[in-house]
């Protein structure tokens, strides 16, 4: 049994006292990360309390990130939570504490993860544990080619339901997220004739370097507040595109209708193909989500989703719903590389039908909507910014004052231990672009937010 002496402000309520005096004891150092906390019955006995009051404590602590209870391991202290600020030598801004910082990062607002303290763990457990209870020794083989049936049937039902995408379950093909699927699309677009693939500028850098890799050539289309510039689209010549609709990545806008209805009809016009990357659709904050363009024109649009930002990368799970048209050589193409493990696309499966990853995105939405409120406040109140419209996804475009040099900002800020990315290198030519930021807010544990909010202001102001 281990020990712990806390000291409980009488003047609060037991659990109360319980909560504060762990966080400070937590945050001050004394209790770092991986320690175990004595079991609820020793503690609640040292206390002198009833350990309905320590467990309710420790519930609320494991809520906030600060503590994770495993059973039959006990509760310990949590990876990852920030320490009381202690006061430095150098200074945080100008200092200089370069080669060095990585370390020190404390506040992160990078783009590109969400936040991972809230991936419905127990869910996700009793799913597993149900498909390996159910799941006969026949079928630990390789798996259905297309992923498994079950999967494909509930994303069927999902797609249809919530991004009103058109999609049977034989036209599912489960993948290993986005970037996997640009890379076996690519080549697909290739073998009829396709090597040059438009892509919005700016964009994601990676859907620009899968689609160089996989041997083809990505012609970059400005987007404009309504979303692609389709008559640039149209005189370049090319005949597929990658494009970002619900949300574009990095600038924010969603297309407008009429410019989804202009993109649809120039696929029309030239025997054309558009990728959709919808993956951060399920988070409109302000109204309900915008469907998917495929749902438009399920013969024209490869839609391509991913669980990276509805649950987390970790999964590494997709999907492709494809135009029959091009369903035999994307399945060819999809053969050499597999479809993930079965048990795992069948955990998910299961999460659909019971309704989790619903439960789940209602949570963080509700979660991400009020961070991304608090980071509009704040960063509203700061001098020189410029901040977008569109409330939804998980990322937010900050433009900087004319004058500031974006890749100093990074720099300063990480020498203060916030991560920052920019909007540099997300344009395909970065040189002569006004100075923006790309935030994201959803890598900051809850319990950490408003202190790193704080920081990035102060960090921002200067
Ligand atoms: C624009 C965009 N598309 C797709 C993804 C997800 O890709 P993947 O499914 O490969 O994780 C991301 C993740 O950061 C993204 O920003």
């Amino acid at each position: 049994m281990r020990d712990l002496l806390l000291d409980l402000d009488p003047a609060l309520g037991r659990r109360r006292a319980i909560e504060v005096a762990l966080r400070a004891r937590i945050r001050s150092g004394a209790l770092p990360a991986g320690s175990p906390l004595p079991s609820s019955r020793a503690l609640a006995a040292d206390l002198g309390l009833a350990r309905a009051t320590v467990v309710a404590a420790y519930e609320q602590l494991a809520i906030e990130g600060y503590v994770v209870s495993r059973r039959g391991s006990g509760t310990a202290v949590a990876a990852g939570v920030p320490m009381g600020r202690r006061p430095s030598a150098v200074d945080p801004v100008d200092g200089d504490l370069r080669g060095r910082s990585r370390s020190l990062i404390t506040a992160d607002f990078r783009p590109g993860e969400p936040d991972g303290s809230q991936f419905p763990r127990s869910a996700w457990l009793a799913s597993t544990r149900r498909v390996l209870r159910e799941l006969s020794d026949a079928r630990l083989g390789y798996g259905h080619p297309w992923g498994e049936p079950e999967l494909r049937s509930s994303l069927s039902a999902y797609l249809g339901r919530s991004r009103m995408v058109e999609a049977e379950a034989d036209h599912v093909r489960v993948s290993l997220g986005f970037g996997a699927a640009l890379a076996t699309i690519c080549p697909v677009l290739a073998s009829i004739g396709i090597d040059r693939v438009a892509i919005e500028d700016p964009a994601l850098f990676l859907s620009r370097t899968t689609i160089e890799r996989s041997g083809s050539t990505p012609v970059p289309i400005p987007v404009d507040d309504e979303g692609i510039d389709v008559e640039v689209l149209r005189h370049s010549g090319v005949r597929a595109v990658v494009v970002t609709p619900a949300h574009q990545y990095p600038l924010g806008v969603t297309m407008s209708p009429a410019r989804r209805s202009d993109l649809l009809t120039w696929a029309a016009e030239v025997g054309g193909w558009i990728v959709e990357d919808d993956y951060d659709g399920e988070f409109r904050y302000d109204r309900h989500p915008v469907g998917a363009l495929q749902g438009r024109d399920p013969d024209r649009v490869i839609y391509v989703g991913t669980v990276s930002k509805m649950l987390v990368p970790a999964v590494r799970l997709g999907w492709i719903v494809a135009p029959a048209a091009l369903r035999p050589r994307l399945d060819a193409a999809r053969a050499l590389l597999g479809t993930g493990s079965v048990i795992e696309q069948l955990a998910l499966a299961d999460l659909l039908e019971r309704g989790e990853v619903e439960r789940h995105l209602r949570r963080v939405r509700a979660a991400y909507r009020s961070r991304r409120r608090r980071l509009v406040d704040a960063l509203g109140r700061l001098d020189g910014l410029r901040l977008p419209a569109a409330d939804a996804g998980l990322h937010l475009l900050v433009g900087l004052a004319e004058e500031a040099d974006e890749r100093a900002v990074i720099g300063r800020a990480e020498s203060a231990g916030v991560a920052l990315l920019g909007l540099g290198p997300h344009w395909a030519e970065p040189i002569g672009r006004p100075p923006a930021l790309v935030l994201g807010s959803t890598r900051v544990p809850e319990h950490g937010f408003d202190e790193a909010l704080e920081r990035l202001v102060e960090v921002l102001r200067r």
